[in-house]
């Protein structure tokens, strides 16, 4: 059993949801995973952006930001650390593919847990493995995090072994894009890079918030296309997410990187500050 502590749909306290959505049949919606830190949601207002423009390009009404914040408060006060799950579906809508003309969207918010990772993931890095399961490439969807997710889902399914963390998904044309739940950034000749996203891939809060990190730091910073063979000539390679914040990555299959590298450490460093003055 999913152990969630709590759930609003559409404000009310509920565990189930009506057959006939949407987000059952097609996955027809999209979602938002928040890290709660002493009450407190991180980066809310990113997520709350990032929501709002998913919505817009799959043309599903946004639900009001106040009211998702009303309901995100009483969820989240008094809780030291959860994770909280937003999810925006387009609703009901009967059989068929063709969307309602007039969608009436549920949102179900949840709390959950948080997931207890070794504290050597974070200090000295993750050992992660090249999936073979591939992620499409559709435009369309590229960056949105909707609700679509068996690529991942299989590629997760790919592997039993507990000390891999996470595993790195190519797209269709065998360029790298992002682990299963995480961006990925090379650190090359001491430039930050992280693949480009306009095909497939999910543009994670953390990775807009590394990127802004570097650039604070005067670090350079690029997206660009990148192939498996390109992780052996990076001096650092690291994994971030909304939960896990920065994980280095200290092993590719057979091949070692030194885990955190300077940089890495640098804009760990520095992430913990921004997470320690709940800055948006
Ligand atoms: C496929 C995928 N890519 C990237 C991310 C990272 O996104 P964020 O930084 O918003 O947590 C996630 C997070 O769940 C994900 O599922």
């Amino acid at each position: 059993m999913i152990p969630v502590v709590e759930t609003l749909i559409d404000g009310v306290p509920a565990a189930c949801l009506p057959l006939a959505d949407r987000a059952i049949h097609y996955g027809d919606g999209l979602f938002e995973t928040v890290a709660v830190r002493d009450g407190r949601p991180e980066f809310w207002e990113r997520h709350m952006r990032r929501l709002q423009q998913g919505c817009v390009r799959l043309g599903i009404p946004a639900p009001d930001s106040g009211c998702l914040a009303g309901e995100m408060w009483r969820l989240v006060r008094h809780r030291r650390r959860a994770v909280l799950k937003i999810i925006v579906s387009r609703g009901g809508g009967g059989r068929g593919y063709r969307p309602p003309e007039e969608p009436a969207p549920t949102r179900i918010l949840a709390l959950h847990p948080w997931p207890e990772w070794p504290d050597t993931y974070m200090r000295d890095g993750v050992t992660v493995r090249i999936c073979t399961t591939r992620l499409g490439r559709n435009p369309r969807l590229a960056g949105i995090k909707h609700l679509n997710r068996l690529e991942q889902v299989l590629a997760r399914g790919e592997w039993h072994d507990r000390s891999i963390a996470e595993g790195l998904m190519l797209d269709t044309a065998g360029e790298l894009v992002e682990g299963t739940t995480t961006n990925l950034f090379l650190v090359r000749k001491g430039r930050v890079q992280t693949p480009d996203l306009s095909q497939c891939g999910v543009a994670g809060i953390m990775r807009e918030v590394v990127m802004e990190m570097a650039r604070e730091q005067d670090l350079p910073c690029e997206t660009g296309h990148f192939t498996p063979a390109d992780l052996a000539s990076a001096e650092e390679i690291f994994l971030t997410n909304s939960l896990v914040g920065i994980w280095p990555v200290r092993r590719v299959d057979a091949e070692e990187f030194p885990a955190p590298g300077p940089i890495t450490l640098l804009l760990q460093n520095h992430l913990e500050k921004i997470r320690s003055g709940f800055s948006p």
